[in-house]
């Protein structure tokens, strides 16, 4: 009997000590997050939301990885108890930052998603489009919104071999999917002239080459030197 209840305390306060670990581990990492990590663009809330939802699953892992163990021991019983005790008594804040410490680091932008690809905001900010140049997965997507008066048509021969060429309609929202990889560069039709366009890098940028020797000028061509710029600091 005495046997049986040290077992018991001691597989308690193990536990404890488990959870005290992640909790400390957890806070560090959580804390740098907030300081460091980027401003809540309204992609790292997309992030966010796919963090709190693969969070639960993550969880479940967490307490019922122990107990199988504790199965394989043959005192699941009482230990079983005790597990649930130990897990109520640990308070809600500490839940959380394991949560956190299961999910993968965020990338810069945003990551696909497990089940098919990421969405990718870029808005219209005035004259320009925000972010200029975007960073995405084969498979994601570019969501264009706040268009007003804005469109965006793919630049020829600016895009990689292969690719479609798209334009979107002048003053609707716009969604497109990525699926070859390379720098795309698009204009504005309307404000082009004011330099109104971006580019999306999908997966490698296999077109660099092929984007610097298309050599283009203006507007287009300024466009293209910040692809360049990004791919080449890959
Ligand atoms: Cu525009």
């Amino acid at each position: 009997m005495y046997k049986n209840k040290a077992i018991m305390i001691a597989v308690i306060i193990a536990i404890v000590a488990i959870f005290v670990v992640v909790a400390s581990t957890s806070v560090f990492d959580h804390d740098s997050k907030e300081r460091y990590g980027d401003v809540s663009t309204p992609e790292s809330e997309a992030t966010m939301a796919e963090e709190s939802a693969v969070a639960p699953a993550a969880v479940m892992d967490e307490t019922t990885e122990p107990l199988a163990q504790n199965d394989a021991g043959g005192i699941n019983e009482t230990v079983t108890e005790h597990m649930e005790d130990a897990s109520e008594a640990v308070p809600e804040t500490v839940v959380e930052e394991a949560i956190v410490d299961v999910v993968p680091e965020p990338a810069e932008e945003s990551q696909p998603a497990a089940s098919g690809g990421a969405i990718h905001i870029v808005t219209a900010q005035g004259l320009k489009y925000e972010p200029l140049v975007i960073k995405i997965q084969p498979g994601d997507t570019v969501a264009w919104e706040n268009m007003p008066t804005h469109d965006t048509q793919s630049l020829e021969g600016l895009i990689p071999e292969g690719a479609e060429a798209w334009h979107s309609a002048l003053g609707e929202n716009y969604q497109r999917t990525f699926t070859v990889e390379g720098i795309y560069v698009y204009k504005c039709t309307p404000h082009i002239g004011a330099g109104m366009g971006g580019a999306i890098i999908v997966g490698k940028p296999v077109n660099l080459a092929a984007i610097i020797a298309a050599d283009a000028k203006g507007a287009e061509g300024r466009l293209a030197k910040k692809a360049i710029a990004e791919a080449q600091a890959m």
